[in-house]
């Protein structure tokens, strides 16, 4: 068909070779309410033998060939043109220069165009017209493509389409929205994502740059994907004593939403299964639940592990007692500490006050005197017991410091006593 239509104007155009008409372009989109421009160009013999120029638009039951004059768009008789077009359009009125724009477009205006001119010779139509679509708003957002299931995959290649009902405009800019926030740099009326990632999943809208028209209501693109970011979320937070419940959430990005959770926890390089739901709770928590632990999320396309938390249950009384041993137990060797130095102290640097050392002085010369007494005394009884008892008492500790203990008081009062008792 398309050849032939070819073959024909190619025919025709050889048949009136001096009155040619051209169009640019054959087509064209432009929205509600705006102005369009059909860009035309004639040639005939002469100027001053052309009788009446129009614009015509067959109606939508004639032929849209061209060949069934519809209604004038434009007439240079203005009293020709149709209601529908008064004071909507402005012809070029040039020689060889058809060119007419059409204001304040509506969607009843789409169809055909076809540029008409008579001289009193001839009358002639160009043919092919200039078709004209009326792009309605609002815009939308069409993906393609599409897998059979409808659904769109991680990898996959995805083209999203700004357009409207019937056409889309193409010299126009556009702008993106992804989950409200633009898009830099995309500023055609198509978006196109080589390989979606998860991170391509929201929201998208789009409209027209420096319009006061609606931007298109979003549409989800709706990319699947196995769960993502997989980690443990414990309730409450902080530390966890004992006996207070607890519970731990297994938290994942996936799409569409995680099927299975399964908990795991990890006991002495032992991996035992624990729960599948969505949350682990423990009404109790004790030492039994120190440990490791991980869950897996798992959707239709994959599954995850988490990262693994360990968990350590506070004992409250143990801690306490442990504490107060460890005070003790320090105190006590401070104490320790303290008394050993003092008996240190004392062996090394005697009592230096000067009146003790005149006691002590003169303790000496008693005592010296006294054992020169108790020599004699034991000389003299031999078998008195006070001799034994002395001897058992005294001698084992301080024959060998006798020097130094005479100085002491406490020995000299013992001594004082023996000598009293002698
Ligand atoms: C066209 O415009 C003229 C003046 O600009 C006005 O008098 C006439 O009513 C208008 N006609 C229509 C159909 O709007
Ligand atoms: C035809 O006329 C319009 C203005 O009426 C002008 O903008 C355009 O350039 C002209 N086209 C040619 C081919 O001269
Ligand atoms: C444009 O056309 C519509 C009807 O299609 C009309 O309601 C509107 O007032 C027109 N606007 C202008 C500026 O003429
Ligand atoms: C997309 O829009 C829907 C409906 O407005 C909303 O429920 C959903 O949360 C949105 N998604 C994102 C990722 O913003
Ligand atoms: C996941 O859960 C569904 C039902 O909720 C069950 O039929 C299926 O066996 C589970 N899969 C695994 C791997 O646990
Ligand atoms: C691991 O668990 C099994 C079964 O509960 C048990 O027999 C084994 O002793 C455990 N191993 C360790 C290291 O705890």
């Amino acid at each position: 068909m398309f050849y032939i239509s070819i073959l024909l104007q190619l025919l025709v155009s050889d048949l009136v070779a001096s009155w040619p008409v051209s169009y640019n372009p054959g087509s064209i989109c432009v929205f509600e309410r705006s102005s369009v421009y059909f860009s035309c160009t004639f040639d005939y013999v002469s100027y001053r033998t052309l009788k009446t120029t129009k614009w015509f638009k067959p109606e939508a039951h004639q032929k849209q060939d061209g060949t069934q004059v519809g209604i004038s768009v434009y007439n240079s008789v203005a009293a020709e043109i149709h209601q529908l077009y008064k004071n909507r359009t402005t012809y070029a009125n040039q020689d060889k220069n058809c060119s007419l724009q059409l204001h304040n477009v509506s969607r009843s205006d789409s169809g055909r165009y076809f540029f008409r001119f008579e001289t009193y010779n001839e009358k002639y139509t160009g043919l092919g017209g200039i078709n004209l679509n009326v792009a309605v708003l609002p815009f939308r957002v069409t993906v393609k493509p599409q897998r059979l299931n409808g659904h769109i995959y991680e990898g996959d290649s995805v083209i999203l389409t700004c357009s409207t009902e019937n056409c889309t405009p193409k010299q126009e800019l556009f702008f993106w929205f992804k989950n409200q926030r633009l898009i830099p740099q995309a500023n055609e009326n198509v978006l196109r994502i080589s390989s979606v990632s998860h991170n391509d999943f929201g929201n998208y809208s789009c409209g027209l740059k420096n319009s006061s028209t609606t931007s298109a209501d979003e549409v989800l693109l709706d990319v699947r994907y196995c769960p993502k970011n997989t980690e443990i979320a414990v309730l409450p937070s902080g530390k966890i004593k004992e006996g207070n419940s607890l519970t731990l959430i297994c938290m994942s990005n996936a799409n569409p939403a995680v099927t299975n959770y399964t908990w795991f926890m990890i006991k002495e390089a032992n991996v035992s299964y624990i729960g599948s739901d969505r949350e682990f709770s423990i009404r109790s928590a004790s030492q039994k639940n120190n440990g490791q632990y991980f869950c897996t999320a798992k959707n239709d396309m994959g599954s995850q592990n988490s990262t693994v938390i360990a968990l350590e249950v506070e004992v409250p009384g143990r801690r306490n007692s442990m504490l107060t041993a460890t005070v003790v137990f320090l105190f006590l060797m401070a104490v320790l500490l303290v008394l050993f130095g003092l008996i240190i102290w004392r062996k090394q640097f005697p009592s230096k006050k000067p009146p003790t050392e005149q006691t002590s002085a003169f303790t000496v010369t008693v005592t010296e005197e006294i054992y020169e007494n108790l020599r004699k005394s034991s000389e003299s009884e031999e078998n008195r017991t006070t001799c034994v008892t002395y001897a058992d008492l005294r001698l084992p500790q301080s024959t060998s410091d006798r020097p130094r203990c005479n100085r002491q008081e406490g020995n000299s009062v013992i001594y004082s006593i023996l000598s009293y008792k002698d």
